[in-house]
């Protein structure tokens, strides 16, 4: 029996699970700050432009705006995808009032029913699925991160979506906000990082993939100016490649919580 799979547009990465990510599945993508989780979908986005699939971006911690400007940096059209009705990117975070894609409040009824008129307004076929984050929804409720993952999935999947949701790891304890996606997804795409001799390295490590004889190797990654995400050569797992020193983690974690409570950024932190 064979499977239809749907290439994620990020070079190298497709052969580490058999030619792309099985239609029809809903795949967390999950990792700490930066280390690529929007990146990726982003690829995964413009490869389904490219190859005429329906797209649909929910976008909670960055606005369209930077979406499309990130996108631009690697030379991907999302304006124009959008123009011509091959993408709607549903803005979580801005909540405009007059943009119709615009998700005024962050609950999960609203963005199911978003995400099915968005899918009605783009049409028939074969269709990708970004929520960017899903942490976004259970924020304040992380208990109900499983039972709102299952009810998306559930609802979702009667309408021919491939899907990547991503999730955020607490820097400090790599535990997943709420713990949801990871059980009701078909598959896991970890992302990592680490500093080694000074340098930031990023790396991606598929946890899961139903269906799929995947690679159990740990990959470097590189995001290059231009061009996107790449997949580098297998990492031998060394605990310092991915384990942060304690006065970074602190910073970011700082940061996170400054981002979570909304509190400005004082020159005392920056000091530190
Ligand atoms: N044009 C670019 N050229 C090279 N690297 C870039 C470029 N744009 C972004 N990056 C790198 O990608 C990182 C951001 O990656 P990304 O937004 O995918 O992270 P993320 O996992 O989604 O993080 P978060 O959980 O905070 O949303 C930046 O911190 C930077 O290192
Ligand atoms: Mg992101």
């Amino acid at each position: 029996m064979s499977i239809e799979r749907l290439s994620t547009g990020v070079e190298g990465f497709d052969k580490l699970i058999q030619g792309g990510i099985p239609r029809g599945f809903f795949v967390a993508v999950v990792g700490e700050p930066g280390t690529g989780k929007t990146i990726f979908s982003i690829h995964f986005i413009a490869e389904g432009i490219r190859v005429g699939d329906k797209n649909i971006y929910v976008t909670t911690e960055e606005s369209k705006e930077s979406i499309i400007k990130q996108a631009a940096m690697f030379g991907f059209d999302f304006e124009r995808a959008i123009r011509e009705g091959k993408l709607v990117i549903i803005d979580a975070l801005m909540g405009y009032r007059d943009d119709p894609w615009s998700l005024v409040e962050l609950d999960v009824d609203h963005l199911v029913n978003k995400i099915i008129e968005a899918k009605k307004y783009l049409g028939y076929g074969r269709a990708r699925l970004v929520i960017d984050s899903m942490s976004a929804f259970w924020l304040d409720k992380p208990a109900m991160a499983r039972r709102y993952s299952y009810y998306v999935k559930r609802v979702l999947y009667r309408w021919d979506f491939t899907a990547l949701l991503t999730s955020q790891y607490a820097v400090t304890t790599s535990l997943g906000f709420g713990f949801g996606i990871e059980h009701v997804a078909d598959g896991i795409i970890r992302f990592r990082k680490g500093i080694v001799r000074g340098e930031l390295r990023r790396y991606v490590i598929i946890e899961k993939m139903r269906q799929t004889e995947h690679s159990l190797r740990m990959h470097e990654i590189e995001i290059i100016n231009g061009r996107g995400m790449r997949i580098k050569a297998p990492t031998a797992y060394r605990k310092e490649d991915t384990v942060l020193p304690t006065s970074v983690a602190a910073r970011m974690l700082a940061a996170e919580l400054r981002k979570l409570l909304e509190i400005p950024e004082t020159e005392h932190d920056e000091e530190n």
